[in-house]
C-alpha cells in the first residue's frame, strides 16, 4: 500500500514538471515563430534583420533580430534548450512509472500475444528507430521535397499506429505515437538545432562566415517541430477521451487527427505571415465534422430487450470493476479508487450510471485492460440496463 502511495506521488510531481517544462518550451516556441512572423523588416539600422516593439506585463519591450550576428558575444547569451530537455526526461519517466511499471494494465492489450517484456521493448524500439528514419531523410535530398518528405513521415506514423494497435492497448497507442514524435522533437533539439547554434556562436566569436547551409538545417528542423507539436498535445491528452481513441479503428483516427492538426498548424503559419489560405479552413472544418460524424455512438440496435436488473448489473460491478473501484481497492496496481470513482453501492452504481455506460459501454476501455475478462454479454447487459429509463 505505501509503495502504491509513495508511486502515485512520484507519477503526480513527474506529470506537473512534465507540463510545466513542456508549456515552458512549446511556449517559448510559440513566440519565436510568432516573433519571426512579425518582426517589423523596414527601417532597421545596420546589420539588423528585423525589430520588433511590445508590450506585456506592464512595460514596454523593444527587441532586434541580427542578420548574421553581433559584433562581439554578448554576455549573457540565454539559451532556450533545458526545458525541451526537461520535457521529455520527465515524459520517458512518466511513460516508464505509467506504461512500462504496469505493462499489463496499461501497455499491452487484453488480448496481446506478447509478453510484457516484449511490449516494453518494442515501445523503446519504435521511439529510437523512428528517430534514426526521420534523422536520415532529413540528412537526404527528400526533405527539400515537402509534399514527399510530409508523406513519407505520415506513412510511417501510420504504419506505427497500425502496427502497435496489434499489441498495445488503444489508449498506449496514442501514448506511444505522441511519444515518438515527441522524442523526434526534442532530439531535433539536441543532435541539431543547438549545435547549429553553437556553431554560429563560434563563427561570432572568431567572425568567420556562417554556411548557409548550417542555418537551412537549424531553421527546417525547428520548423518541423512547429508542425509536430500540436499532433503531439493532442496525444497527450486524448487519454481522457475514451471516445477518441478506444473504437475499433482508434488508431485510423489517430491518423486523421494528425492530418487535421498539421491543417490548422499551416493555417496559423500561412496566416502568421499574411497569406491565410481559406479553402483550408473549409477542408478542416469538413474533416473535423465528418470525423465527429464518424465516431458517434451508433444506436442500439436490438430494442425489445428483456430488462436488467440492478441486481444483475450489481453482480457484473462486483466481478469486474470493484476490485479497483472500491474505497480500499483489493487490486495490487492502485492503493485508492482510481479518479476516486467508486461502485460498491446500488446507490453509487445507480448515481454513476452514465459514466458505467460511457467506459464499459461504449467505450470499453473498462475494465482497465479488460484483465477481468469482460464478455460482450455482460456488457450488453449494462447497456440494456443503462438505456432503460
Ligand atoms: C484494474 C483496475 C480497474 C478496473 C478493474 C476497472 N477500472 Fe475503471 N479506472 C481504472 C483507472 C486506473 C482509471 C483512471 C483512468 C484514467 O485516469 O484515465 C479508471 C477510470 C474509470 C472511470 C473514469 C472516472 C472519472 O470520472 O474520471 C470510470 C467511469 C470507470 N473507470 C469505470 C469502470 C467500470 C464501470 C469498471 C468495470 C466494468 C471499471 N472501471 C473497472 C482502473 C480500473
Amino acid at each position: 500500500m505505501m509503495k502504491l502511495y509513495l508511486i502515485d506521488w512520484l507519477s503526480l510531481s513527474l506529470k506537473l514538471l512534465h507540463v510545466i517544462a513542456g508549456i515552458a518550451w512549446i511556449g517559448a516556441s510559440f513566440y519565436f515563430n510568432w516573433l519571426e512572423n512579425k518582426l517589423n523588416r523596414v527601417n532597421n539600422r545596420d546589420g539588423i534583420a528585423g525589430h520588433l516593439w511590445a508590450v506585456h506585463g506592464g512595460g514596454f519591450y523593444y527587441l532586434e533580430k541580427y542578420k548574421k550576428y553581433p559584433q562581439a558575444l554578448p554576455e549573457p547569451l540565454h539559451w532556450f534548450k533545458w526545458e525541451a530537455y526537461f520535457t521529455w526526461i520527465s515524459g520517458f519517466l512518466l511513460l516508464s512509472v505509467i506504461y512500462y511499471f504496469n505493462a499489463t494494465t496499461y501497455l499491452l492489450a487484453s488480448d496481446s500475444s506478447i509478453s510484457s517484456v516484449y511490449g516494453i521493448l518494442s515501445s523503446l524500439l519504435g521511439l529510437l528507430l523512428f528517430w534514426v528514419i526521420y534523422d536520415l531523410l532529413c540528412k537526404s535530398k527528400v526533405v527539400n521535397k515537402s509534399l514527399i518528405f510530409i508523406g513519407i513521415i505520415f506513412v510511417i506514423i501510420s504504419i506505427s499506429a497500425y502496427l502497435y494497435n496489434t499489441i498495445f492497448n488503444p489508449r498506449a497507442v496514442y501514448m506511444q505515437i505522441g511519444a515518438m514524435i515527441g522524442t523526434v522533437m526534442v532530439a531535433n533539439v539536441f543532435f541539431v538545432i543547438i549545435p547549429v547554434q553553437k556553431k554560429l556562436v563560434a563563427a561570432c566569436e572568431n567572425s568567420t562566415e556562417v554556411s548557409k547551409e548550417l542555418g537551412l538545417m537549424g531553421y527546417t528542423r525547428s520548423r518541423h517541430n512547429n508542425y509536430f507539436t500540436l499532433p503531439v498535445l493532442f496525444m497527450m491528452i486524448s487519454g481522457h477521451y475514451p471516445m477518441i481513441y478506444s473504437g475499433d479503428y482508434g488508431w485510423l483516427v489517430l491518423i486523421a487527427v494528425v492530418g487535421i492538426l498539421v491543417m490548422i498548424r499551416h493555417y496559423f503559419n500561412l496566416r502568421g505571415v499574411g497569406q491565410a489560405k481559406n479553402s483550408l479552413i473549409a477542408i478542416i472544418t469538413v474533416s473535423v465534422l465528418a470525423l465527429i460524424y464518424a465516431l458517434a455512438p451508433s444506436q442500439s440496435k436490438v430494442q425489445s430487450q428483456e430488462a436488467v436488473s440492478i441486481a444483475q448489473v450489481q453482480e457484473i460491478i462486483e466481478k469486474h470493476c470493484v476490485s479497483c473501484h472500491a474505497s480500499v481497492p483489493s487490486s495490487e496496481v492502485f492503493a485508492v479508487a482510481p479518479n476516486g470513482f467508486m461502485v460498491e453501492t446500488k446507490e453509487q452504481i445507480i448515481a454513476h450510471k452514465n459514466q458505467i455506460y460511457q467506459q464499459a459501454v461504449l467505450s470499453k476501455i473498462m475494465p482497465l485492460g479488460n484483465t477481468t475478462n469482460m464478455t460482450e454479454e455482460e456488457r450488453e447487459k449494462l447497456r440494456v440496463w443503462a438505456e432503460a429509463e
